[in-house]
């Protein structure tokens, strides 16, 4: 039986745009999911916006809006430019959504059933000035370990200590740049004692890359005793049922947002089951991606979470590296915000998927984007190998053959070396290393245009071999066809302007049986050269 399987993306944020750092997580997923929805499996993609937190709440205090408001705007610019990049997830929700609230409810229930809370006292940074407690990354202070000073609450870049915002020596609130006071509160704890005893041979048994294991053992060396799930008031979030006043942190119902968001898609695709895709020692798999940041959360917190709701586990957690710009992680920063509005006014959203399909393997390492290498991949691989097989081919069938292709192939031994490749190029797309996917293709691409110029059919036109002309021809566009083919999860838009131009349909099930005497449409220009110097302009002014 084919296996089901369920995809997710990390929850952006609803604070702001998506930038295209945002998109090298949900580009590489689509992929891949992409990739298996050719092959036939049975694959769901779901995603929702992470809605919550001290971020959110502020940013709609800045604007002056509701956050409520704040994060219906910033759905709709997500949900469209995902689709503006083709990421073509089955259901995109909101953390906020009411079916998400049941969940973490019912976490939250489960917790306390199961003794696994604690109430205990502490000790906070309290802005009086904005009436709230701030979060660690929103005071910075001298480090009371090595006295190095613009350290953040949670622990020093410099000495790499990690410590509580409360012992930070002259602290500042980043809001509103007045010093914070010390005020006591009631949080609750969740006891983290069962990672240890349950659940750490699961973590390092594989289920994420070797690297990633490392850190994991060394975190387990460290402090797990306790994780914060409660905020007090101001704060954005679902209430806590027993509390006046206090709320889930953002941690704890967005990661619960997988499951609801499914069960939201179950609501809306009724032959989808539920229980068969999450309940334990389900048959399904189930696949994340996230970003290297976001490790402890989801190797830790998660599968925990899982546990406790009686669920099953990830089958793999996929972490990857950081796109960075000029070296340093894209952010908000002028000069290197990048917003995936900004990206499509001078490109189109292939080009970036290729790009960063040129670049993805399964490691964990960062990808820079270099806009000249960038206009150079584009322009050499796109347009001058791939579109040029279709077009010089196509010159010769629309002038002297009506456009319609010959009744055999030229050479049946390289067409059967490319559908050959396939076996590879598959497996290549499931490791989920890309970069040798676009290699081999591109490797293929080039035997092709040597085979084209090695018959110099521009030369049988002054002979009568005009059949082989047509042969060859026939060839070229069949080999196009064949690279298009692996080319699709990668580049959809010009998979789709190719398969109106041959009239087919790409698909990979049929590549083994050539195209023959059929007709294929005039060929207009697929894709046009780009040029980075507009995008840098605006970068540098
Ligand atoms: N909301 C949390 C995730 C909750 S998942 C239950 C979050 N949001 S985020 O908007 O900051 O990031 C969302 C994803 O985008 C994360 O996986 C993060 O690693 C990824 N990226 C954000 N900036 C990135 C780059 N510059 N490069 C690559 N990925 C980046 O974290
Ligand atoms: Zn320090």
């Amino acid at each position: 039986m084919k296996k089901k399987i369920l995809v997710t993306c990390a929850l952006p944020y609803s604070n702001g745009d998506l930038h295209i750092g945002h998109m090298l997580e949900h580009i590489q997923a689509d992929i891949w999911v992409r990739y298996y929805k050719m092959r036939k499996r049975e694959v769901w993609f779901v995603c929702s916006d992470d809605t919550h937190g001290t971020a959110i709440m502020l940013k709609a205090r800045e604007l002056n809006v509701s956050p409520k408001l704040l994060i219906l705007n910033t759905f709709k610019e997500h949900v469209f430019d995902f689709q503006s990049f083709n990421i073509n997830y089955d259901y995109y929700s909101s953390t906020h959504h009411i079916q998400n609230f049941y969940w973490t409810k019912k976490l939250y229930y489960r917790l306390k059933l199961r003794n696994l809370l604690q109430i205990k006292n502490i000790d906070q940074l309290y802005d009086t000035d904005k009436d709230i407690f701030l979060p660690d990354r929103f005071v910075k202070g001298t480090c009371p370990v090595c006295y190095s000073k613009n350290q953040y609450g949670d622990h020093c870049e410099s000495c790499g200590s990690i410590y509580k915002a409360s012992m930070l020596i002259s602290p500042i609130s980043n809001i509103s740049n007045t010093i914070p006071i010390i005020k006591n509160s009631k949080h609750i704890f969740l006891d983290l004692s069962i990672l240890q005893k349950k659940l750490y041979q699961w973590i390092i048994s594989g289920v994420v890359n070797k690297n990633v294991v490392n850190k994991i053992k060394e975190w387990f060396l460290k402090d797990l005793h306790s994780w914060n799930i409660s905020r007090d008031y101001p704060y954005f979030g679902f209430k806590i049922p027993d509390f006046y006043d206090k709320y889930f942190y953002v941690w704890l119902d967005a990661p619960m947002s997988y499951i609801s968001t499914f069960k939201c898609l179950c609501n809306y695709n009724s032959l989808l089951n539920f229980d068969e895709f999450w309940k334990k020692n389900s048959h399904t798999e189930l696949y994340h991606f996230i970003g290297k940041d976001i490790t402890y959360f989801h190797v830790l917190f998660w599968p925990l979470m899982l546990e406790v709701l009686g669920f099953r586990k990830p089958t793999k957690i996929f972490v990857h590296g950081h796109l960075t710009f000029q070296g340093k992680k894209i952010s908000k920063s002028k000069n290197s915000f990048i917003t995936a509005k900004k990206w499509l006014k001078y490109f189109d959203s292939d080009s970036l998927r290729y790009y960063y399909a040129s670049k993805l393997s399964s490691k964990i390492e960062d990808i820079e984007m270099n806009l000249k290498d960038f206009e150079n991949k584009i322009n050499s691989d796109i347009v001058n190998k791939v579109v040029n097989l279709a077009s010089r081919s196509s010159s010769f069938l629309s002038k002297y053959f009506n456009n319609i292709l010959s009744k055999k192939i030229q050479n049946m031994h390289l067409y059967q070396q490319f559908t050959d490749a396939s076996f590879e190029i598959g497996r290549l797309f499931e490791n989920r290393e890309f970069s040798l996917v676009i290699k081999k293709i591109i490797f293929l691409t080039d035997i092709a245009n040597q085979y084209f110029n090695e018959q110099k059919p521009w030369k049988l036109l002054l002979t009568t071999h005009k059949t082989l002309l047509h042969e060859i021809c026939t060839m070229g566009i069949n080999l196009f066809r064949i690279i298009m083919t692996f080319l699709k999860p990668i580049i959809p838009d010009l998979a789709k302007r190719s398969e109106s131009f041959l009239l087919i349909h790409l698909s990979w099930n049929n590549i083994d049986t050539p195209l023959l005497n059929h007709r294929i449409s005039i060929f207009r220009v697929l894709y046009h050269r780009i040029k980075v110097s507009d995008l840098n302009n605006d970068l540098n002014h």
